[in-house]
């Protein structure tokens, strides 16, 4: 008898519209006891069937399921799967809680899009936001209800390899490339049945590991946090995302999935947050080695108390939560709150009203891999490339050539252009180099592939063939960088040169004399100084996804003027990093007449490449850089325009930049920031006069005494095609 009252009064709950989500998280949780609660926040992952190919959780985890004592789970996916066990959540548990199933859907489930570092190069907010919808729509089919991303850490260290999950080392993009990814995710309504929870990670300042050497101690000051590292995520919360992930760092001795001054303090109470947070992969565990918990109950005990709602895979609240809530160790309001901020966001994505609406595997059937999204990641990978060099202007290509060489390890490779976090992309999907000259070519162009030899090692056996394919044709496209496995987590490098033989192999082909353009695979900046000296055209194509091939043909054959800009900066060598734009200009700036001066002996002080550096196959004149007045207050906005010109001879888009200098303030402010950035397409001899404003919001930052403000002075503004290559004016704010 109790058992159908349960029942009857859940099914109220979960069918009742008039109610306000927060009114019905209040009467599920009403309903709770202890072990119930502590299950909403454990997630467990499904363990992957290499031989059979399909995602198994085992049956233990099934008699969790069951008995409520598990909320989540990450790895399981497809509509059959995730249908299996939300039955028995839903049909068997006492509560009947659906599960919330969740994966890294970090660029793609099945259709491949760019990595994200390559989608941050597009400058183009609208067009990631529709990657994100068309991500999700994917994701939604198989049953998925939410994704681990997007990763919205700064990077400053390309050693770190997880630089390319992110969009760079630029706060004012990462926060424009965050909100996008988000709204696209989550679109207008998160209880729609092609829309899934986004969860920004990795909160915070993961990025910012010593040495670039991934998991590794981070240091900085607050307001270096706040101003750079915080800023994007502040801006995911803002767009309204469901979730955040707790980071495996610490900062200043703190463990940020232990820190409430991160997520108490900061998240919920500063931002006003109210959806939850996951930990790391065991990140609550590892509070242990990390030195602040002497066993997992206590890593609990601190996760908990901390603001982390629910354990990724630790166990810590599976084993230990409900002791230490008997024993007054984590209070009822905190440890309420947390299973709260689960079932709300359950709540939104409309679960409880029909906790199957994303298993139809008709759905799943139509929906993965169709016509559209693989359109959709042709579209997107072709304005994520960068064209670094074009001496002469060797490209475009024409397509009357007789024959070309495709030569490198990476020119026909099927796995590569996936990149790392590749869900179920396939290696069966992906259109290689080869294929898309072959795709755009037909049988009139000749193209003789070799590979010549591996992404790593030493042979050099390949070498005669490739060099005899280069010497019979016209051009040679050389697809050279790392492989996938090189990039991601856990794949931090010392050395950012190419590896292996390939710098060597690239020397040997360029002694042909024949032309050649370097097509670069690669997921993170890489050293490549003698490359950008001496062969005449290089493209930058990170790891485009399954259409990798069809747009690297569109753009070395003319069907597309590249239009990418690099979100981070390139180094010349290693011991120049970090390197980025936006630093300090420090009491002695570098002056080549200065000994005593802030450089190295040893290497130049210029990036090889600097922030927001692209070209184009034509070219783009700015003048007339003036602004709508000198002084403003501070709560005035200021306008800055600038007529841009297509001086060259192809249609073309360019990403007109605007950075600013605060001359003096309370505390010292970097040499330039991005403040504002708009992608225009001209005709060719077509002008066009770009209008930015600088709002109030676009001045503020932590001062003296980490108040965010607008503070009077001198201030620089700089417009250009890149951070470096800028016109400029001035202007004051007075009190
Ligand atoms: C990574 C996260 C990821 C999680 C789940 C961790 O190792 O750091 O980025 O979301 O695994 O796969």
């Amino acid at each position: 008898m109790k058992k159908i009252i349960l029942f009857f009064l859940v099914c109220s709950i979960s069918f009742s519209q008039k109610k306000t989500i927060e009114q019905r998280v209040d009467s599920v949780l009403a309903l709770m006891n202890l072990e119930e609660k502590v299950g909403q926040l454990v997630q467990y992952s499904g363990g992957w069937d290499t031989g059979t190919q399909t995602v198994k959780p085992s049956e233990a985890h099934e008699k969790l399921i069951s008995k409520g004592k598990v909320g989540s789970f990450l790895n399981v996916f497809g509509a059959e799967s995730t249908k299996r066990l939300q039955k028995i959540a839903v049909e068997e548990s006492r509560l009947k809680i659906p599960l919330i199933f969740g994966l890294d859907v970090i660029h793609g489930f099945r259709a491949i899009f760019p990595v994200p570092l390559a989608e941050a190069c597009t400058w183009e907010p609208e067009l990631i936001q529709l990657s994100a919808r068309w991500q999700a729509t994917e994701a939604a089919s198989t049953g998925l209800h939410w994704t681990f991303n997007p990763m919205v850490d700064i990077a400053r260290d390309p050693r770190w390899g997880r630089i390319v999950e992110g969009s760079g080392e630029d706060p004012y993009l990462g926060s424009l490339m965050a909100a996008a990814r988000v709204k696209g995710y989550q679109g207008k309504n998160l209880s729609a049945n092609n829309t899934i929870a986004a969860c920004a990670k990795h909160f915070a300042g993961y990025g910012g590991a010593e040495g670039g050497r991934d998991y590794n101690t981070v240091d900085m000051s607050e307001r270096t946090f706040r101003d750079v590292y915080l800023k994007p995520f502040h801006a995911a919360v803002k767009a309204g995302v469901g979730t955040l992930m707790s980071s495996f760092n610490e900062i200043g001795g703190v463990p940020q999935s232990g820190s409430h001054f991160l997520l108490t303090d900061i998240l919920r109470k500063e931002w006003g947050f109210d959806g939850f947070v996951v930990s790391d992969w065991n990140s609550v565990g590892e509070l242990i080695p990390h030195g602040i918990a002497k066993d997992l109950k206590h890593a609990a005990q601190i996760g908990i108390n901390a603001g982390v709602d629910m354990d990724m895979e630790a166990s810590a609240y599976f084993n230990y939560l409900a002791d230490l809530v008997k024993e007054g160790k984590v209070s009822n309001k905190i440890f309420d709150e947390s299973v709260k901020r689960v079932l709300r966001i359950k709540f939104r994505l409309g679960l409880f009203d029909d906790p199957y609406k994303y298993c139809n595997s008709e759905y799943e059937k139509k929906t993965i891999l169709n016509n559209e999204i693989v359109k959709a990641t042709r579209e997107v990978a072709k304005r994520s490339i960068v064209l670094l060099k074009n001496k002469n202007n060797l490209l475009p290509l024409k397509k009357n050539l007789s024959r070309i060489a495709v030569l490198g390890p990476l020119a026909n490779s099927k796995d590569d252009p996936l990149g790392p976090w590749s869900a179920q992309g396939k290696p069966g999907d992906v259109v290689t180099v080869v294929e898309g000259l072959k795709n755009k070519l037909g049988n009139k162009v000749e193209i003789l592939f070799e590979e010549g030899c591996k992404v790593d090692g030493s042979s050099q056996d390949g070498f005669g063939k490739a060099i005899e394919a280069a010497q019979k044709s016209e051009v040679v496209i050389l697809c050279i960088g790392e492989s996938r496995s090189m990039s991601a987590e856990a794949r931090s490098r010392a050395y950012l040169d190419l590896p292996g033989v390939q710098e060597t192999f690239v020397k040997e082909i360029y002694k042909t004399g024949k032309p050649i353009v370097v097509v670069l695979m690669n997921g993170r900046p890489l050293t490549i100084n003698w490359i950008s000296e001496n062969i005449p055209s290089i493209l930058e194509t990170w790891y485009l996804g399954i259409q990798a091939g069809n747009a690297i043909a569109d753009v070395l054959f003319g069907d597309y003027n590249p239009s990418g800009k690099l979100p981070v900066t390139f180094p010349r060598y290693v011991g120049q990093i970090p390197i980025y734009y936006n630093h300090k200009n420090t009491g002695r700036p570098y002056d080549p007449q200065n000994h005593y001066t802030s450089y190295y002996l040893d290497l130049e002080s210029t990036p090889l490449y600097p922030f927001g550096f692209g070209l184009s196959f034509t070219t783009f004149d700015y003048s007339n850089l003036s602004l709508n007045k000198n002084k403003i207050k501070k709560n005035e906005s200021l306008k800055v325009s600038v007529d841009v010109k297509n001086s060259g001879s192809m249609d073309g888009e360019e990403v007109v930049q605007l950075y600013i200098r605060d001359l003096v303030g309370s505390v010292t402010r970097p040499v330039k920031e991005l403040k504002d950035f708009t992608k225009i397409f001209l005709k060719a001899g077509e002008s066009k006069r770009v209008e930015f404003t600088i709002t109030p919001e676009k001045l503020k930052f932590y001062d003296i005494n980490m108040n965010f403000v607008v503070e009077p002075g001198d201030f620089k503004i700089f417009v250009g095609t890149n951070s470096e290559d800028v016109k400029e004016a001035s202007f004051s704010i007075v009190d």
